[in-house]
């Protein structure tokens, strides 16, 4: 059996496959590899470990359609047309629960870093610009006791809520298709309409899928929606924020700041005025970049794969249902 990985992955997940007997092939080139090349590559193999390969779409599919699995090294299944993929009885894998601690304390680096422009403060030294220290200079803003709006109280908004009420007092307010009330009880989190989280959050923090639904969710008018002294923050995928509007948002004060570990698109272009604004902090999609969760992501995929090629029901299924009856 073999499977077909587009991207090095930890040593963890390459040996728990190779242990079980699967041969492994590895794009190691630093550039991605594009649709054509991983259709091919695939077309030679019987499983696909996709770490973020772009345009697996139902044509991809139904190129690949003996594929016995296809294990994602991400949480996010948002590049995958899932859908196609149940109807062709292809078992999808992610990898859920092992990174939301890393994804959350992510969403916590940005706001910390947002709050006290502190990116900015550190390139301003490097460019000779400290300066007179002034009492009403380089001022940040408080976080403790603030309300955060959390848009997607899900298992990674959770911890984000988590970590930022207990160690900055911070109230929680949430917007959900449905509601989660065990969170809400141990959060003390209240679940609110969309435009009310706009209106009350000192900090609105994205953590929900890509979907239709939420795809350029916060733009133009979101944004006005929002405290003029407000915080926006997205670790969850850039597609769910208009990014030249939201530019512009923070060009005319119309909110107060932005941290953005996933932009649309990936990579950002190094021109981006983003990266030159004294409010605005943009990481390269870092959020499970953690030696320990990008381990644990790999033994999930391990898992996922080494399920999927003997036939048997995947550990952490996205589509469960081709496992159903009829
Ligand atoms: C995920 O797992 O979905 C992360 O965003 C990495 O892509």
């Amino acid at each position: 059996m073999r499977v077909f990985v587009n991207k090095v992955i930890p040593d963890l997940g390459m040996k728990l496959m190779q242990d079980a007997g699967i041969e492994v092939t590895v794009w190691k080139q630093e550039r991605p590899l594009d649709r054509e090349e991983a259709i091919a590559y695939c077309k030679g193999h019987d499983a696909f470990l996709n770490v973020g390969q772009k345009g697996v779409d139902a044509d991809f599919l139904r190129q690949c359609r003996h594929l016995k699995v296809i294990a994602l090294h991400s949480v996010g299944f948002d590049n995958v047309d899932v859908e196609e993929a149940t109807r062709l009885k292809i078992p999808i894998g992610n990898t859920p629960f092992v990174l939301n601690r890393a994804t959350a304390e992510t969403a916590l680096l940005l706001m910390l870093t947002v709050s006290r422009k502190a990116l900015y403060m550190h390139k301003k030294i490097a460019f000779g610009g400290w300066g007179i220290s002034q009492p009403t200079k380089d001022l940040g803003m408080d976080l403790y006791g603030k309300t955060l709006g959390i848009v997607g109280l899900g298992r990674i908004g959770a911890e984000f809520g988590r970590m930022a009420g207990r160690a900055l007092g911070m109230k929680i307010i949430y917007y959900n298709r449905n509601p989660n009330p065990a969170a809400e009880k141990e959060l003390d989190a209240r679940l609110v309409t969309f435009d009310e989280l706009l209106a009350e959050s000192d900090v609105v923090s994205v953590h929900t899928a890509l979907t239709e639904e939420t795809k350029g969710k916060f733009g133009r008018e979101a944004f006005e929606k929002m405290k003029r002294s407000a915080i926006f923050i997205n670790t969850a995928r850039g597609g769910i924020h208009h990014e030249k509007e939201l530019t512009e948002a923070l060009q005319k004060n119309v909110i107060w700041g932005a941290g953005l570990d996933v932009t649309d698109p990936e990579p950002m272009h190094p021109d981006n005025p983003l990266l030159e604004m004294e409010n605005a902090v943009v990481f390269p999609h870092i959020g499970s970049a953690t030696k320990e969760t990008r381990d644990a992501m790999s033994r999930l995929a391990a898992e996922n794969i080494i399920a999927g090629l003997k036939g048997e029901e995947l550990p952490y299924p996205v589509n469960p249902e081709i496992y159903e009856e009829g």
